[in-house]
């Protein structure tokens, strides 16, 4: 086992991982996180019955079913990942006698604000202390301009935000912070809108919502660099969620990193979208076998990917490419610290507002443990393999973001013998990933 795990106390979990020698089997990721919120939120404002198979049970989706169920949805769980949700409606959306926590989750908090601002009723929402330090104006700004009461801390910048439901007017608005939360978030609000709301995208952010939403019966139009919702009746209907690539890139990464290796995962979302990772991948130099599943044509790609060690070079990452990676930016950087020369990675400042200043806890959490590292205000450069460099192991903070805990452990795979990482912070790992340590120790041999 080159993974223990101890869970809870003061330091919120610990993993210490040792180096493994080879990585090998065949996996799938977990649920997708962006497609399980989207379908419990679907499936909570459509008529009737909706029932979702492949649902990712992480603390972040359930957060946002049970905030559903305390709004007068009905759940029936037949397995932790497929439910059937039975829904009176967005317009019959009840107050919940309490206020709404979702935890961790950005996603969950941003689009159920959108998605409330609609709805006739008086809500409260917040977060953990992480999420309650995150930006709110960008999406609180946008929709009191289609006339939403919402009021919170700092001038309705920071959570609890309250909101009180009412009629909204449809807007026409530029998503400069390329975030599908922000996209979602209007997208929502205007299924209650009277009239088409549209959202303009100058670079493409992940697209789920404007796939999903014609599913359950919702009027969605497409065009270059933009997407028109109007509102629109919702009937339930069934939605099987594919695997996470953005949970896969962490078993991706180790079978890149370790010398022999060769892992099969199936069952991978492959979202044009969401697969920027990959293609960056290819830059280095990686050769991923990729093969799309034809039950995949659906609403939502997926396909089997295999993964062989080889060696990597370093590359400067393309802007363009930066929304749809921006989650596996933090891998990015791990696989960076093995290639040959150095990655520049660019115009990520949006990382520096996820879970944590993701560009602060891996500039932080390369340099512990050895590699070279310059930061800069809106991403990083990695200074790749060298002959002087020595890795060494050590302690570092995950800063309680699920994502740096998981690259720095698949980092750790790649210690000298006898050395190893005590990664602090890992009970966040949940919020995404439930299961981590045992698919991980379950493939990689020490
Ligand atoms: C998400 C959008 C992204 C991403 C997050 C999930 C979504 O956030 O980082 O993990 O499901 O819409 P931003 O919209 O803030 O870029």
């Amino acid at each position: 086992m080159i993974l223990s795990e101890s869970r809870g106390g003061a330091l919120h979990g610990t993993y210490r991982v040792e180096r493994a020698t080879s990585v090998s089997g065949e996996i799938r990721p977990p649920g997708d996180k962006s497609v399980s919120h989207r379908a419990v939120i679907f499936g909570s404002i459509a008529s009737g019955k909706t029932e979702i198979t492949g649902f990712l049970d992480s603390a972040d989706c359930e957060g946002t079913l049970r905030a559903f169920l305390s709004m007068g949805v009905r759940a029936e769980r037949l397995s932790p990942h497929h439910l059937i949700l039975e829904s009176p409606g967005l317009r019959n959306l009840t107050e919940p006698p309490d206020i709404l926590d979702f935890g961790n989750s950005g996603t969950a908090v941003r689009l159920m604000t959108g998605l409330l601002s609609g709805v006739l009723g008086f809500r409260v929402l917040t977060g953990d202390a992480s999420l309650r330090t995150r930006p709110m104006r960008r999406v609180t700004e946008p929709l009191s301009r289609m006339g939403a009461t919402i009021d919170g801390r700092n001038a309705g910048s920071l959570l609890p935000l309250a909101v009180r439901g009412g009629p909204l007017c449809p807007i026409e608005y530029d998503n400069h912070h390329r975030s599908a939360q922000v996209k979602s978030a209007i997208l929502l609000a205007g299924l209650s809108a009277n009239g088409p709301t549209t959202v303009l995208e100058p670079l493409q952010t992940r697209d789920h919502t404007e796939r999903l939403l014609p599913r359950f019966g919702g009027r969605v139009e497409i065009g270059q660099n933009r997407v028109t919702v109007w509102p629109s009746e919702l009937f339930g209907t069934e939605i099987s969620v594919p695997g996470d690539i953005s949970s896969a890139a962490f078993f991706i990464a180790m079978a890149l990193l370790v010398p022999g290796s060769r892992l099969l995962l199936s069952n991978v979302g492959l979202n044009p979208t969401r697969t920027a990772f990959l293609e960056i991948l290819s830059l280095m130099g990686a050769r991923i076998g990729l093969s799309p599943d034809p039950a995949g044509t659906g609403s939502e790609p997926f396909g089997t990917l295999d993964v062989s060690f080889g060696t990597l070079k370093g590359v400067s990452v393309p802007l363009a490419m930066i929304p749809s990676a921006i989650d596996e930016i933090p891998i990015l950087a791990v696989l960076a610290a093995f290639a040959e020369g150095t990655t520049e990675i660019r115009g990520a400042g949006e990382l520096r507002v996820k879970e944590s200043d993701r560009i602060a806890a891996m500039v932080a959490a390369l340099r512990t443990v050895g590699v070279g590292v310059e930061e800069y205000p809106d991403g990083l450069a990695v200074f790749g393999e060298g002959p002087d460099r020595r890795l060494r192991g050590g302690r570092i903070d995950s800063r309680h973001d699920h994502r740096i805990a998981m690259a720095m452990a698949v980092l750790a795979t790649r210690l000298p013998p006898g050395d190893s990482l005590v990664i602090t912070g890992t009970d966040f790992v949940e919020t995404s990933f439930p299961g981590f340590p045992s698919l991980f120790n379950s493939v990689a041999r020490p």
